[in-house]
């Protein structure tokens, strides 16, 4: 029943981010890690946006600056909670940034990514102005979770955290699922009274609940069936659990679109990227980051490709690379080769087997076809670079570039030691090391002359002794 949007003016989403992270075990901040190439907190924060609230805040505490810098250009305002006292010390700490807001608090967690805006919507609407509306669902593993308590008329009597719960409670398959709709004024006077008279010594959120029913306030629920939505994040194994989630979702996504994934339990694409319809992606490629792929593209087995661009009708064969680059329409990669960061392939060039370019531009139509390295360079159009060129383009000391012009053809086993230029449609001899620039419609060759001792190798057997 989700109606489009919510009246933004009553509503202030409250995202909680300060928790230490513990059972990660990791340096880093837990909602920074990534899920699909995007940090979980990404994606609580993108929803959030969603629901055109009057504000949101995120309540940042542990490693709170790196939180904050991984933020940084959102339209949000963060609350700090200077220690990590629990759930219920965190939200208390939103209070302040209220001024004398009385409408509805949303509130949110960064460790439960998966929420679906239309499931937020759905509880918001539900809500309306009761004092508060929780979000739960029922698991048939609920290990980990805080257990919905209910009396026998299946009213609400308050939360048990797993750690506070008895084995009976444990049996309890209906849990919270961090996500609370409340009306600001009843959920403040219920964070001042709370204790933390629990097994983890802790101020809880959950415990607002139990206060709420010993007052006689009305607690409502919306149990949604959709229990993967709510999977919270606190340790790798979740974590992979929800990657993949999300991983399917993204190729179900791309394939209604008009996307051929061939096996879509052996391919791993990122949340931001986009791929146009008609593109055939098979087995075990991995697009990484933020990619924009066109129409018509074909990208083979092996490969990986990241924060690049490919253009309509681009093929890459299997076991490439390809990072923060650009190929552009109806170019040809592969197989094996290396597009390392800042090359830009133009228009039906060819990139053959083990050729690496680094911040290179190979021009429209040129072909690469075999065994090179191309670093600091730029081609012009129709250039054929023979096998096993390379472009010396450091001195040990500096870079420099090295510019072939149009039309030039490069003789296989040739080095160009840069800064070079070749001058356009000039032929460099094979097996040359050309250390000026080379004029316009020449030729350049630094071959040594070639010697030849007829019957050399006879001659030198018969002079050796019989063993
Ligand atoms: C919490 C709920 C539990 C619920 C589960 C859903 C409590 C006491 N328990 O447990 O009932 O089933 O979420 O996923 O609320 N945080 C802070 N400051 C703190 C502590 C935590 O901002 O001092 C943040 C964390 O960064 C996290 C969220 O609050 O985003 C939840 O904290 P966490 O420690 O993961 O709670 P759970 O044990 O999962
Ligand atoms: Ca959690």
């Amino acid at each position: 029943m989700s109606s489009e949007s919510v009246k933004s003016n009553d509503l202030v989403v409250a995202i909680l981010a300060a928790g230490e992270g513990t059972r990660m075990k990791s340096k880093y901040p837990k909602v920074l890690h990534p899920l699909a190439g995007m940090p979980m907190i990404n994606y609580v924060l993108d929803i959030a946006l969603s629901l055109n609230a009057q504000k949101i805040l995120v309540v940042v505490g542990h490693k709170a600056e790196q939180v904050k810098q991984g933020l940084a250009g959102y339209n949000i305002e963060f609350v700090m909670q200077p220690e990590q006292l629990g759930t219920g010390d965190a939200v208390r700490r939103v209070k302040e940034h209220l001024g004398d807001f009385e409408g509805n608090i949303l509130i949110l967690n960064a460790d439960v990514p998966l929420i679906s805006r239309e499931t937020l919507l759905d509880l918001v609407n539900q809500h309306g102005q009761c004092p508060i509306t929780m979000l739960t669902t029922k698991l048939d593993n609920p290990t980990g979770y805080g257990r919905i308590i209910r009396d026998s008329y299946g009213d609400v009597r308050g939360i048990v955290e797993e750690k506070d719960a008895s084995s009976a409670q444990k049996k309890v398959k209906e849990i919270c699922s961090g996500i609370y709709c409340f009306q600001a004024a009843y959920l403040f006077d219920a964070l001042s009274r709370l204790t933390t008279n629990n097994a983890q010594g802790e101020y809880y959120l959950t415990d607002v609940i139990g206060i709420f029913r010993r007052k006689g306030i009305p607690i409502h629920t919306h149990c949604t069936e959709n229990s993967m939505e709510v999977l919270g994040i606190n340790d790798r194994v979740q974590m992979a659990k929800a990657s993949k989630f999300i991983r399917q979702e993204i190729l179900k996504r791309l394939m209604r679109n008009g996307v051929t994934i061939i096996d879509p339990q052996n391919t791993y694409i990122d949340y931001r990227t986009t791929i146009g319809r008609d593109t055939i992606i098979e087995p075990t490629v991995m697009i990484c980051g933020k990619c924009v792929i066109g129409e018509d593209c074909h990208i083979g087995p092996f490969t990986v490709i990241k924060d690049s661009q490919l253009q309509d009708g681009v093929t890459v064969q299997n076991s490439c690379s390809i990072d923060q680059s650009i190929i552009k329409e109806n170019a040809a990669i592969g197989p094996f080769a290396r597009i390392r960061p800042e090359s830009v392939i133009e228009e039906g060039a060819r990139i053959g087997n083990f050729v690496e370019t680094k911040k290179t531009t190979v021009g429209k139509g040129s072909k690469v076809s075999h065994l090179t390295y191309l670093g600091d360079a730029v081609l012009g159009e129709g250039v054929n670079i023979g096998a096993g060129t390379i472009t010396c383009n450091y001195d040990g000391d500096k870079k420099h570039k090295t510019t072939i012009k149009d039309g030039v053809f490069v003789g296989s086993g040739s080095q160009l030691v840069a800064p070079v230029t070749v001058g356009e449609k000039s032929y460099i001899g094979a097996g040359s090391t050309i250390t000026q620039d080379v004029p316009a419609y020449s030729l350049a060759l630094t071959r040594a002359k070639e010697t030849q001792k007829p019957k050399w190798v006879k001659r030198r057997k018969k002079d050796k002794p019989k063993e």
